[in-house]
């Protein structure tokens, strides 16, 4: 018999849509992929080199559980030059991926009936990774109208005796929004550890991005090389941890992943010393597609407060089309309609939490001749059924 642990957990429905997506591409049909939060650029060749030296050189065995000492070093150096810091490589895992990282810390965290704090709309996965553990994912609603972050006053009621730590993602997915160093400074002085997931770093176009190690000690920092270095399938991620959290979360490492992936160690060590040339590059090109999609919204007539800052998503407010227009029930029909009818696949908001209900998350991860194909053909199904 299948375990209720496997029964329960919910599909991650980006992936519902990007196969449904696929189906149709089998069938002949022309998508515009707007619904994957993945990077459309080829990982730069500084690091595929590195990698395939790796390979020529036979290091392809297990490495230290924690991760390659010259790696975690350099990526103690680079959060050190960013953000003024003094993290000693001491304090890093590294993992295969962001999501173990997040994993780790989860399981490092939680006894059952633990409460984490988790913002709303979030990251998809968070709340399954809390319950999985036998903790208790509380949300705390993100209004559209506060720019999509945490508003303190309000947080502060959702604090229990039982709150193991508070999670906050900037930039963010799904909303692309930065959290100013004010809210981030407020966040440290409730005393609750955080848990920050800082993987869209390298990836902000206005303001200033921060790591939470900026602000307190008692920060679980987690990060990866999927998206600012074009990483994804390469499964690379690291946690920042305090001294005490190593230990333990090194032995859950060698338990269920025992290290991280060899030769995509080697090619991160490439990355965050040789590639920073090609970050740039991609985060400009980003930026154009973002003020080119923020600027056809705007024409489209869907309002947004602010233009997204960071990562690469736009979450729009579509809860008047589904409300007054449409005759669809919630956003996951009408992603799933605009699919079928116009052959665009975004993600439903639904897919980040309740608060998401009544928007479609956007990504510009794509060219900007096929976003603006994406965007034409956005702009007819909501104009047809707008008449
Ligand atoms: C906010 C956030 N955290 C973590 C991840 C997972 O990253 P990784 O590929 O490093 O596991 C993603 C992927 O989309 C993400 O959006």
């Amino acid at each position: 018999m299948i375990s209720n642990k496997a029964q329960e957990i919910p599909p991650f429905i980006v992936m519902d849509v990007l196969e449904k997506a696929q189906e149709l591409e089998v069938l002949g049909e022309n998508i515009i992929h707007l619904e994957v939060g993945e990077p459309d650029f080829d990982t730069p060749e500084c690091i595929k080199r590195a990698a395939q030296r790796a390979i020529e050189e036979g290091k392809t065995h297990y490495t230290h559980s924690l991760g390659l000492w010259e790696l975690r070093d350099a990526i103690a150096q680079h959060y050190n030059a960013q953000y003024g810091l003094s993290v000693s490589a001491h304090n890093v895992i590294v993992t295969a991926g962001t999501s173990p990282a997040m994993f780790l810390v989860f399981a490092a965290l939680i006894n059952p009936g633990d409460e984490v704090i988790l913002p709303n709309p979030h990251y998809a996965c968070y709340p399954n990774f809390i319950k999985f553990l036998g903790g208790t994912p509380v949300y705390v609603p993100l209004r559209e109208e506060n720019g999509f972050i945490y508003d303190i006053k309000e947080l502060k009621r959702y604090l229990t005796a039982r709150t193991k730590a508070i999670v906050i993602n900037s930039p963010a997915n799904p909303t692309g929004m930065l959290t100013p160093a004010e809210v981030f400074k407020k966040l440290a002085c409730l005393g609750i550890p955080l848990i920050s997931d800082e993987i869209y770093h390298g990836l902000v176009y206005e303001g200033k991005e921060h790591s939470a190690l900026e602000f307190t000690k008692r920060a679980f920092v987690l990060n990866g090389f999927s998206k600012a270095y074009a990483m994804t399938g390469w499964r690379l991620g690291y946690l920042i941890a305090p001294k005490e959290f190593i230990r333990p979360i090194q032995k859950i490492q060698q338990n269920f992943f025992i290290c991280a992936p060899s030769i995509a160690q080697y090619a991160a060590i490439a990355a965050l010393k040789e590639a920073q040339k090609d970050v740039v590059r991609m985060r400009q090109t980003y930026d154009k597609r973002r003020r080119y999609v923020f600027k056809a919204l705007k024409e489209m007539g869907i309002k947004l407060n602010t233009c997204p800052q960071g990562a690469f998503y736009f979450f729009i407010n579509v809860k008047h089309f589904i409300r007054s227009v449409s005759g669809l029930p919630n956003s996951y029909a009408l992603a799933f309609d605009i699919l079928k009818k116009v052959k665009v696949a975004v993600t439903p908001g639904v897919d980040f939490g309740q608060m998401g209900e009544g928007y479609l998350r956007l990504s510009y991860a794509n060219s900007l001749e096929k976003i603006k194909e994406g965007l034409k053909r956005l702009k007819a199904y909501f104009g047809v059924h707008e008449n």
